[in-house]
């Protein structure tokens, strides 16, 4: 979807697709250089992460497989609640094996950090993360991240797979949420 269609809602746009499209690219390569000749899987997290990993994904020219988790880490509202439950476990054993963690956004880390922690109890031979958005100022934990592909403001963002109530998804741009949709 493009903007115009939500232009009402979104107060500005803060990654566009073109930005989305050339850092991604980026990001597979560091990728491609790092992981060359390793077995790789690339853990997509839902379903915020799907237009990432698609994207991604696609790019990297190494092979690699994918697989996919749920957990949920917020309550109501908009604020992480830092309670992390699997909703869907990964289909593959990562034993051995090259773990990539695909996330679309780092907002408090509590998903992030819980997460790396426990794929590797798991026995991966590596696990790192690569995640396209990353709120610095609202960190409640340190998360280690091998790839970021923005630094962005505490605000409400949503689109590129974030949403708001399970809309905004398939906007193609990252915005910011005006305050109007959601403080009613
Ligand atoms: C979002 C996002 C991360 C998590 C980040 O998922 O995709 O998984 O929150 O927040 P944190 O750093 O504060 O832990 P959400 O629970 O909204 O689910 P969704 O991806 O299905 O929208």
């Amino acid at each position: 979807m493009d903007l115009e269609q939500v232009k009402d809602d979104i107060t500005k746009v803060l990654v566009t697709k073109e930005q989305i499209a050339s850092r991604v690219s980026e990001m597979a390569l560091e990728i491609d250089t790092s992981y060359k000749g390793k077995d790789v899987l690339l853990v997509g997290v839902l379903k915020g992460a799907v237009m990432f990993m698609a994207d991604l994904a696609r790019a990297i020219q190494i092979p690699v497989a994918m697989d996919w988790m749920a957990v949920s880490s917020y309550g109501s509202g908009t604020q992480s609640s830092g309670v992390v439950r699997i909703l869907k476990d990964l289909d593959t054993d990562v034993l051995g094996r090259h773990v990539i963690i695909v996330e679309d956004i780092i907002d408090s880390g509590l998903t992030l950090s819980w997460l790396a922690s426990n794929l590797a109890a798991r026995g991966a031979a590596s696990v790192e993360i690569v995640a396209l958005l990353r709120k610095p100022e609202a960190a409640k934990v340190e998360v280690d991240v091998k790839i970021v592909g923005f630094d962005i403001p505490n605000e409400f963002v949503v689109g590129y797979g974030l949403d708001y109530a399970e809309k905004y998804r398939t906007l193609r741009d990252v915005g910011v949420l005006s305050p109007h949709v959601y403080s009613n």
